[in-house]
């Protein structure tokens, strides 16, 4: 009965999100309403005001007016980001990824053995993704179970939506002391999940992390593999991101024809699994990922800044193989996806110097990929995405024309047009107000 769902906000103005049948639709002049249990109940044209404010009965005054210029975007998707390197994001970037993990990440992610310093970046990393519109993160942490655990915790209390992973390595550590033995990763894995189960926070899930396949054993690949499916969990790793990384694994694992056929073979690839970077994987790679109903994580800033390669996320959609972008903080310096839809851009436009007649992503597909293609890749697009009704209400209010705001917008420009602007000018200045499940996180509640 609709008479008992009790409207707790009604927004009209324009609201801009992706279709399965279009990148970018702009609904200029709309009103959408919220349910107390922050899912979107109605979203609809403001001639249908009246009818609406019957059915649901709420009044006209009840309705918050959207500012001139202002728009909702849906609240975009990092598909992932290294919550523990946020720490020296912005700096060591000037060599290659395995001498860059020996140099800087691992001896950095040894520190999140105290979780007092992981509580001090983890709640800078939150609020900062947060308040640049980032509504659902899926964070790595570091080897510490107690650490991450705090990360789930910071997540839910300033109310961003996460995956988050207590990372998995027992072979090949460089760095003294930042390794596992196979069994203390296993268990604490085990105990990692079911702590983070039992607080019930609700926007906020565990998810299964294997570094990637040269941090990890063949046992430890198994286990990871037969928790992940016993307890319908949530997959994440690396995979194919630069050229030597790719030549290891195919050292190390003779019998398998790729990469992909390493994590394929550990039960490692399913429809709840997100592989960071992809920037090297075969024809042959993209139909086992199709087949298996597994995502790429697209990190366009990190492959340029690790000079990983250049992913053609053409090929990607082509091969209908979930994609979403992230950051990877800190292979990748910038913690917006304002940045990852802009460096997304550059990709594909390097990707046209180099290839006659390709077709360059338009900015329109790179924001749906910030978006709509987030939630796939991430499994989540029953829940967030867009503004379709039933969805939770995952949210970004942008305000065009602030005072000495990064950009300007002038009398004949378009909606369109001031949209356009935002996705290569705009920043978290432009972002005033942020909604995670009808909840309003930015500006943060203390
Ligand atoms: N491969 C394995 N670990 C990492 C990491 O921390 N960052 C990136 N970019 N690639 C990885
Ligand atoms: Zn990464």
């Amino acid at each position: 009965n609709e008479s008992v769902i009790g409207i707790t906000s009604v927004f009209k103005g324009a609201f801009v999100h992706s279709t399965h049948t279009s990148p970018m639709d702009i609904l200029e002049n709309f009103i959408l309403g919220v349910s107390e249990a922050g899912k979107i109940v109605f979203i609809e044209g403001a001639y249908e005001q009246e009818n609406l404010a019957k059915r649901w009965g709420f009044r006209n005054t009840d309705i918050t007016h959207l500012k001139d210029w202002e728009f909702f975007i849906p609240g975009m998707v990092d598909t992932h980001i290294h919550a523990s390197q946020y720490s020296y994001m912005g700096t060591g970037l000037d060599m290659p990824l395995l001498q860059w993990l020996n140099t800087y990440t691992f001896p950095a992610e040894l520190k999140y053995k105290k979780t007092e310093f992981a509580e001090e970046v983890y709640n800078k990393v939150v609020k900062r993704t947060l308040k640049n519109g980032t509504t659902t993160a899926c964070y790595f942490a570091t080897i510490h179970t107690d650490s991450t655990l705090l990360l789930g915790e910071i997540a839910d209390k300033i109310g961003q939506r996460a995956l988050v992973g207590k990372v998995c390595m027992d072979i090949n550590n460089t760095v003294e002391e930042y390794k596992e033995t196979t069994e203390e990763s296993v268990e604490e894995t085990k105990r990692f999940i079911s702590t983070l189960l039992q607080r019930k926070y609700p926007q906020v899930k565990p998810i299964i992390t294997p570094r990637f396949v040269l941090s990890c054993s063949d046992k430890l690949l198994k286990d990871l593999g037969f928790i992940a499916k016993n307890n319908d969990l949530h997959i994440q790793s690396h995979i194919s991101e630069n050229t030597e990384e790719v030549q290891i694994v195919k050292e190390m694992f003779p019998d398998c024809t790729s990469y992909t056929d390493v994590y394929n073979k550990y039960n490692l690839l399913t429809n709840k699994t997100v592989m960071a970077h992809g920037c090297h994987l075969t024809d042959k790679e993209l139909d086992i990922f199709n087949q298996r109903g597994a995502a790429i994580s697209h990190c366009p800033n990190s492959n340029l800044s690790l000079c990983s390669g250049l992913l053609d996320v053409r090929n990607v959609l082509k091969h209908k193989v979930k994609i979403g972008l992230g950051t990877d903080v800190s292979g990748g310096y910038s913690p917006s996806m304002l940045d990852a839809i802009r460096r997304a851009l550059d990709t594909s436009k390097a990707l046209t110097i180099q290839t006659s007649g390709y077709e360059t992503l338009t900015y329109k597909e790179v924001f749906r990929l910030a978006t709509l293609g987030g939630s796939q890749a991430l499994a989540l697009e029953d829940t967030i995405g867009n503004f379709e009704v039933g969805k939770d209400f995952d949210a970004v209010l942008v305000s065009p024309s602030i005072p000495d705001g990064p950009f300007d917008v002038f009398a004949g420009d378009t909606f369109e047009v001031v949209v356009e602007k935002f996705l290569n000018l705009g920043d978290d200045r432009n972002m005033v107000e942020v909604y995670v499940a009808g909840k309003k996180v930015v500006p943060f509640k203390e």
